[in-house]
């Protein structure tokens, strides 16, 4: 008889995007000229700066396990960067260095969830969340936003949510967002704030695409707005999106010592440390930053502007304009309610286009927001253009007569 699974493992479902792009990887193995914008990750190298870095640390044998929590010179290294760029005053000790941010936020909901606590989120949602939260054994609650509303969260929604739900324990907020490119403004997270203030609620400020911000957007971290709300919150970070740093595997948690500690207890008989060789590069990456990182902001601000005015041009295509992040997620919801082969979900829509078109997409579900598809133009401007026009061609098929 085979052994039954725990109840909050049979509930995660793998990562659709992984799925995916494995599936987009065996058509390009077979031959197949695929063009996915499926994959969350920067398609540059990661820094001459950073990997020299590396070699030098692999050359001085640093090579043993390190602090549980981080290297000190690393937690030093990400409290100046979070009083330079965030106006957030931490010591080390208020710092967990992780493998990953994903690893970073499973150590703080795990240190902070009980049975039976809610934990509310936007809908869209990043696919991780839901499961992340279950993992903790708590439950995922989602708060619907609009495209009208550039997909935030409003305070007064928020409050409702909280009224709605008495076992909330915290809200995990992404700025800038995945997969919308949602970036709040200072007044919106204070109204927030008020709120979270008032209910005594925890914020997961996910920040990880914080150094994606295009046109004058500036991005604000919510545990800046007061120190009542620093102190309910927890910031997690990392390298892997700005400095294309994503196999390295090194995100951070900055919060209240008590919570720190206790995510680190989580860590320290789960993974342990990050890998040494990448805590060694990273102090460097964060301490001697050369223009390599901006010039990698301006390529993605490039791709965003082109790849939005071409959907623009699609006609009944919906499309919010991101200004944060890589990722870009036009409404289809008038194909799938007209179209010649029977197509009714995104996840139809995006197995066809796939097998048809040889273009890979997020289909909207995976993200909580049927009628929409996400593409991410962490991609080569060269598959831009080639996949946008495949895009075109196959919305052309399914209605001629549009
Ligand atoms: C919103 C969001 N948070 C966190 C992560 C995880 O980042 P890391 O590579 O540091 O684990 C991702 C990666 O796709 C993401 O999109």
């Amino acid at each position: 008889m085979a052994t039954k699974l725990s109840n909050r493992c049979r509930l995660i479902k793998p990562s659709p995007t992984l799925s995916l792009s494995a599936k987009a990887k065996e058509m390009k193995d077979a031959g197949i000229d695929v063009i996915s914008f499926s994959v969350g990750e920067p398609d540059f190298p990661t820094p001459d700066y950073i990997k020299n870095a590396a070699h030098k640390a692999i050359d001085a044998n640093y090579t043993r396990y390190t602090n549980n929590a981080g290297i000190l010179e690393l937690r030093q290294a990400i409290c100046d960067k979070l009083l330079r760029d965030n106006d957030l005053k931490y010591s080390p000790k208020e710092i967990l260095v992780s493998p990953g941010a994903k690893a970073s936020i499973v150590n703080a909901l795990t240190a902070v969830c009980d049975v039976k606590d809610q934990v509310l989120m936007g809908a869209p949602y990043w696919v991780s969340y839901p499961y992340q939260v279950a993992l903790a054994n708590a439950e995922p609650i989602y708060i619907p936003t609009k495209e009208e509303d550039g997909y935030k969260i409003r305070a007064a929604e928020l409050e409702i949510a909280i009224q709605e739900n008495p076992c909330t324990k915290a809200l995990i907020l992404n700025s800038p967002g995945n997969p919308t490119g949602a970036v709040y403004t200072k007044e919106e997270l204070a109204a927030l704030a008020e709120i979270c203030i008032k209910y005594d609620i925890l914020v997961i400020s996910d920040e990880i695409y914080e150094r994606l911000v295009y046109d004058d957007v500036k991005h604000i971290s919510i545990a800046s707005i007061s120190e009542e709300m620093k102190q309910r919150t927890i910031v997690i970070n990392g390298v892997s999106k700005a400095y294309a740093m994503t196999g390295w595997r090194l995100g951070y948690a900055a919060g209240p010592a008590n919570i720190i500690a206790t995510a680190g207890k989580v860590q320290e008989h789960s993974t342990s440390c990050v890998n040494s060789i990448t805590q060694y590069a990273c102090v460097t990456a964060l301490n001697e930053e050369d223009d390599s990182i901006e010039k990698m902001r301006q390529e993605f601000s490039v791709r965003r502007d082109f790849l939005y005015n071409e959907l623009k041009k699609i006609p009944h295509i919906s499309c919010f304009k991101p200004q944060g992040a890589f990722y870009i997620m036009p409404g289809i919801k008038w194909y799938l309610d007209n179209n010649n082969q029977n197509i009714q979900t995104s996840d139809d829509f995006c197995a066809k286009l796939l097998d048809k078109y040889s273009v890979a997409l997020v289909p909207g579900s995976s993200f909580g927001m049927e009628g929409t598809v996400r593409f991410s133009y962490a991609n080569s401007m060269e598959n831009i253009k080639e996949g946008i026009s495949r895009f075109a061609s196959f919305l052309q098929e399914l209605n001629p007569g549009r």
